[in-house]
């Protein structure tokens, strides 16, 4: 059977990386969260007090990133590793999603995520999600759905990942910090959100995980 690509791109918390996962592990494909390399550059930046507004400091400090993904098999989830060492924790941080869309607005950032998460995806047999996989990454996606939910749903299942993960965060904050990413990556010059004219647009708003899960699956079955 060909391997295809399946991109899923739209709004933040909107169930992309979830669904993602899941359509990946039932297809045996590859999933790449490319948010995660997004939020693995900020926290290096932020580390190393990367000044945002100098290339040069900018480029320099791209060298120096490694970014992988790593499954381990006792916890049995995937971990993002910058330079060999898992940041799964600290890259969900809402002190990195308030930063991360400042940090990815930058080109030559976007240009060193992409180059990596089109090797990464060469061999097809994936499922990538983000903000620029139908527009930019995998033009060419046999499967592209562009996914949103309105603003207080989201926040609503941020809050309860973050609680999950041991961090009370107020509501509002959360509102805030959605509208803020949208804006700045829905307006940001280098390959903004935009949903691609061949997607096909997916409202999460009243949909459980498993139904959009079954909906991207059938999407893919139509293109196999
Ligand atoms: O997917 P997630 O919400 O973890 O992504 C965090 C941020 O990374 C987004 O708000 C966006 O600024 C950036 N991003 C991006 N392009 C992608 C994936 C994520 O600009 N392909």
């Amino acid at each position: 059977m060909p391997k295809i690509v399946i991109a899923i791109d739209g709004y933040s918390s909107c169930g992309k990386s979830t669904t993602a996962k899941a359509v990946a592990a039932r297809m045996g494909y590859a999933y790449i969260d490319t948010g995660a390399m997004y939020r693995a550059v900020s926290l290096f930046f932020s580390r190393e007090h990367v000044s945002l507004s100098n290339t040069g400091d900018v480029l320099n400090a791209l060298d120096k990133i490694h970014i992988t993904f790593n499954f381990n098999g006792r916890t049995g989830k995937n971990e993002t590793c910058l330079n060999g060492l898992n940041v799964e924790e600290e890259i969900r941080t809402m002190f990195i999603s308030n930063i991360v869309s400042e940090v990815s607005a930058i080109p030559e950032v976007r240009w060193a995520m992409v180059a990596q998460q089109q090797k990464m995806g060469r061999k097809r047999g994936v499922v990538m999600d983000g903000r620029d996989i139908g527009t930019k990454v995998f033009p060419d996606a046999e499967v592209k759905i562009f996914m949103t939910a309105d603003v207080e749903t989201r926040a609503r299942r941020r809050q309860q990942e973050l609680l999950e993960k041991g961090e009370m965060v107020n509501l509002n904050d959360i509102i805030e910090n959605l509208e803020k990413r949208d804006r700045i990556d829905s307006t940001r010059s280098e390959s903004p959100l935009v949903q691609a004219p061949d997607a096909v647009l997916l409202d999460t708003s009243h949909m459980a995980i498993e139904e959009q899960i079954e909906w991207v699956i059938e999407q893919a079955d139509t293109r196999l």
